[in-house]
Protein backbone atom coordinates (compact mmCIF):
# COMPACT_ATOMS: atom_id res chain seq x y z
CA UNK A 1 0.00 0.00 0.00
CA UNK A 2 1.53 3.43 -1.42
CA UNK A 3 1.30 5.87 1.49
CA UNK A 4 1.84 10.23 -0.08
CA UNK A 5 2.49 11.84 3.50
CA UNK A 6 1.93 15.77 3.56
CA UNK A 7 3.12 17.84 6.44
CA UNK A 8 4.16 21.65 6.87
CA UNK A 9 5.96 21.04 10.39
CA UNK A 10 8.09 19.16 12.52
CA UNK A 11 6.68 15.75 11.73
CA UNK A 12 7.00 14.25 15.13
CA UNK A 13 3.74 12.41 13.27
CA UNK A 14 5.25 11.44 10.32
CA UNK A 15 8.30 9.81 12.51
CA UNK A 16 5.80 7.84 14.56
CA UNK A 17 4.43 6.04 11.11
CA UNK A 18 8.04 5.76 9.97
CA UNK A 19 9.14 4.09 12.77
CA UNK A 20 6.28 1.67 12.34
CA UNK A 21 6.58 0.96 9.09
CA UNK A 22 8.32 -2.70 8.29
CA UNK A 23 8.19 -5.96 8.92
CA UNK A 24 4.20 -7.37 8.46
CA UNK A 25 3.39 -3.70 7.84
CA UNK A 26 2.00 -3.45 4.39
CA UNK A 27 1.97 0.47 4.14
CA UNK A 28 4.92 1.66 2.48
CA UNK A 29 5.74 6.05 2.46
CA UNK A 30 6.63 6.68 -1.40
CA UNK A 31 6.82 10.30 -0.69
CA UNK A 32 6.71 13.12 2.08
CA UNK A 33 5.42 16.40 0.56
CA UNK A 34 5.71 19.79 2.60
CA UNK A 35 4.13 23.03 1.57
CA UNK A 36 6.99 24.78 3.75
CA UNK A 37 11.13 24.53 2.66
CA UNK A 38 11.91 24.33 6.43
CA UNK A 39 9.27 21.97 7.46
CA UNK A 40 11.51 19.64 10.08
CA UNK A 41 9.91 16.56 8.95
CA UNK A 42 11.56 17.35 5.69
CA UNK A 43 14.84 15.86 6.93
CA UNK A 44 13.28 12.95 9.24
CA UNK A 45 11.96 11.57 5.60
CA UNK A 46 15.43 12.07 3.94
CA UNK A 47 17.20 10.43 7.09
CA UNK A 48 14.37 7.56 6.34
CA UNK A 49 15.66 7.41 2.80
CA UNK A 50 11.88 8.60 1.54
CA UNK A 51 11.51 10.85 -1.32
CA UNK A 52 10.34 14.88 -0.57
CA UNK A 53 8.99 17.62 -2.58
CA UNK A 54 8.38 21.08 -1.55
CA UNK A 55 5.27 22.83 -2.80
CA UNK A 56 4.97 26.24 -1.60
CA UNK A 57 1.48 27.75 -1.94
CA UNK A 58 2.39 31.42 -1.67
CA UNK A 59 3.74 30.76 -5.18
CA UNK A 60 0.18 30.43 -6.11
CA UNK A 61 -2.63 32.85 -6.93
CA UNK A 62 -5.55 30.59 -5.45
CA UNK A 63 -6.29 27.97 -3.10
CA UNK A 64 -7.26 25.93 -6.55
CA UNK A 65 -4.48 26.54 -8.15
CA UNK A 66 -2.15 25.10 -5.09
CA UNK A 67 -4.58 22.49 -4.83
CA UNK A 68 -4.30 21.34 -8.35
CA UNK A 69 -0.50 21.48 -8.56
CA UNK A 70 -0.54 19.69 -5.25
CA UNK A 71 -2.61 16.69 -6.76
CA UNK A 72 -0.84 16.31 -9.49
CA UNK A 73 2.61 16.11 -7.29
CA UNK A 74 0.57 13.64 -5.33
CA UNK A 75 -0.55 11.23 -8.34
CA UNK A 76 2.77 11.47 -9.56
CA UNK A 77 3.48 8.36 -6.63
CA UNK A 78 0.39 6.54 -7.47
CA UNK A 79 -0.49 6.73 -3.92
CA UNK A 80 -3.67 4.20 -2.33
CA UNK A 81 -3.74 7.01 0.69
CA UNK A 82 -2.84 9.93 1.73
CA UNK A 83 -1.97 11.66 4.54
CA UNK A 84 -1.93 14.69 6.41
CA UNK A 85 0.35 14.71 9.12
CA UNK A 86 0.32 18.66 10.35
CA UNK A 87 -0.62 19.63 6.88
CA UNK A 88 -1.88 23.08 8.04
CA UNK A 89 -3.37 23.94 4.78
CA UNK A 90 -7.48 23.99 3.99
CA UNK A 91 -7.98 21.55 1.42
CA UNK A 92 -10.39 22.40 -1.46
CA UNK A 93 -13.58 20.42 -1.89
CA UNK A 94 -12.02 19.09 -5.14
CA UNK A 95 -8.96 18.30 -3.50
CA UNK A 96 -11.27 16.29 -0.94
CA UNK A 97 -13.69 14.38 -3.44
CA UNK A 98 -10.36 13.47 -5.66
CA UNK A 99 -9.32 11.74 -2.79
CA UNK A 100 -12.85 10.64 -0.95
CA UNK A 101 -12.14 7.42 0.82
CA UNK A 102 -8.16 7.47 0.80
CA UNK A 103 -7.51 10.71 3.17
CA UNK A 104 -6.86 10.16 6.55
CA UNK A 105 -5.84 13.63 9.01
CA UNK A 106 -5.57 13.64 12.52
CA UNK A 107 -6.73 16.20 14.73
CA UNK A 108 -5.47 17.35 18.43
CA UNK A 109 -8.64 17.11 20.23
CA UNK A 110 -11.72 14.56 20.95
CA UNK A 111 -14.07 15.48 17.74
CA UNK A 112 -16.79 16.49 17.11
CA UNK A 113 -14.96 18.67 20.31
CA UNK A 114 -12.72 21.82 19.51
CA UNK A 115 -12.99 21.45 15.57
CA UNK A 116 -10.22 24.06 14.29
CA UNK A 117 -7.21 25.23 15.84
CA UNK A 118 -5.74 26.23 19.36
CA UNK A 119 -7.58 22.92 20.44
CA UNK A 120 -5.33 22.37 23.70
CA UNK A 121 -5.74 25.61 25.27
CA UNK A 122 -9.72 25.25 24.59
CA UNK A 123 -9.87 22.02 26.37
CA UNK A 124 -8.77 23.73 29.37
CA UNK A 125 -10.74 26.60 29.03
CA UNK A 126 -13.74 24.27 29.13
CA UNK A 127 -12.58 22.90 32.15
CA UNK A 128 -12.31 19.04 30.53
CA UNK A 129 -11.16 16.10 32.24
CA UNK A 130 -10.10 14.61 29.38
CA UNK A 131 -8.68 15.52 25.95
CA UNK A 132 -7.08 13.95 23.07
CA UNK A 133 -6.60 13.10 19.59
CA UNK A 134 -8.78 12.03 16.84
CA UNK A 135 -7.62 10.10 13.47
CA UNK A 136 -10.66 10.83 10.62
CA UNK A 137 -11.78 10.29 7.11
CA UNK A 138 -11.16 13.63 5.58
CA UNK A 139 -14.78 15.15 3.92
CA UNK A 140 -15.96 18.64 2.91
CA UNK A 141 -16.42 19.37 6.40
CA UNK A 142 -13.12 20.38 8.25
CA UNK A 143 -12.22 18.13 10.80
CA UNK A 144 -15.90 17.14 10.56
CA UNK A 145 -15.43 13.85 8.30
CA UNK A 146 -16.18 10.39 9.66
CA UNK A 147 -14.02 9.31 12.91
CA UNK A 148 -11.38 5.91 12.77
CA UNK A 149 -9.72 6.30 15.65
CA UNK A 150 -9.63 8.42 19.09
CA UNK A 151 -6.43 8.48 21.98
CA UNK A 152 -7.97 9.73 25.15
CA UNK A 153 -5.52 11.56 27.65
CA UNK A 154 -6.40 12.81 31.42
CA UNK A 155 -5.95 16.62 31.98
CA UNK A 156 -4.22 17.63 35.03
CA UNK A 157 -4.57 20.20 37.49
CA UNK A 158 -2.35 22.81 36.62
CA UNK A 159 -1.83 22.15 32.75
CA UNK A 160 -0.64 24.48 30.68
CA UNK A 161 -1.76 23.90 26.84
CA UNK A 162 2.02 22.84 25.92
CA UNK A 163 1.82 20.04 28.80
CA UNK A 164 -1.66 19.03 28.04
CA UNK A 165 -0.33 18.96 23.76
CA UNK A 166 2.82 17.01 24.57
CA UNK A 167 0.37 14.45 26.25
CA UNK A 168 -2.06 14.30 23.31
CA UNK A 169 0.96 14.03 20.88
CA UNK A 170 1.98 10.81 22.84
CA UNK A 171 -1.11 9.39 21.85
CA UNK A 172 -1.32 10.90 18.23
CA UNK A 173 2.05 8.71 17.75
CA UNK A 174 -0.03 5.69 19.03
CA UNK A 175 -3.11 5.88 16.77
CA UNK A 176 -1.76 7.55 13.67
CA UNK A 177 0.17 4.35 12.67
CA UNK A 178 -2.62 2.00 13.86
CA UNK A 179 -5.20 3.62 11.46
CA UNK A 180 -2.82 3.54 8.32
CA UNK A 181 -1.91 0.32 9.58
CA UNK A 182 -5.78 -0.86 9.10
CA UNK A 183 -6.25 0.56 5.75
CA UNK A 184 -2.82 -0.60 4.40
CA UNK A 185 -4.20 -3.96 5.69
CA UNK A 186 -7.65 -3.32 3.96
CA UNK A 187 -9.21 -3.38 7.05
CA UNK A 188 -10.10 0.19 7.07
CA UNK A 189 -12.89 1.16 4.41
CA UNK A 190 -14.66 4.61 4.07
CA UNK A 191 -18.62 3.35 3.31
CA UNK A 192 -21.63 5.58 2.45
CA UNK A 193 -22.59 4.78 5.99
CA UNK A 194 -19.55 6.19 7.51
CA UNK A 195 -15.73 4.47 8.48
CA UNK A 196 -15.98 0.38 8.76
CA UNK A 197 -13.09 -2.05 10.45
CA UNK A 198 -13.55 -5.38 9.45
CA UNK A 199 -17.08 -4.61 7.98
CA UNK A 200 -18.20 -3.21 11.28
CA UNK A 201 -18.88 0.26 11.57
CA UNK A 202 -16.63 2.35 14.02
C1 LIG B 1 -0.31 17.47 15.51
O1 LIG B 1 -0.64 17.86 16.80
C2 LIG B 1 -1.55 17.20 14.71
O2 LIG B 1 -2.61 16.72 15.45
C3 LIG B 1 -1.87 18.56 14.16
O3 LIG B 1 -0.62 19.14 13.89
C4 LIG B 1 0.37 18.57 14.73
C5 LIG B 1 1.48 18.06 13.88
O4 LIG B 1 2.61 17.72 14.62
N1 LIG B 1 -2.77 18.47 13.04
P1 LIG B 1 3.84 17.00 13.89
O5 LIG B 1 4.28 17.89 12.75
O6 LIG B 1 3.39 15.65 13.43
O7 LIG B 1 4.90 16.92 14.95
Amino acid sequence: CNVVVLISGSGSNLQALIDSLGEGNPARICAVISNRADAYGLTRAQNAGIATAVLDHKAFASREAFDAALIESIDAFQPDLVVLAGFMRILSADFVHHYHGRLLNIHPSLLPRHKGLHTHQRALEAGEAEHGCSVHFVTEELDGGPLVVQGVVPVQPGDSPEALAKRVQIGEHYIYPLAVRWFAEGRLRLTNHGAELDGAPL
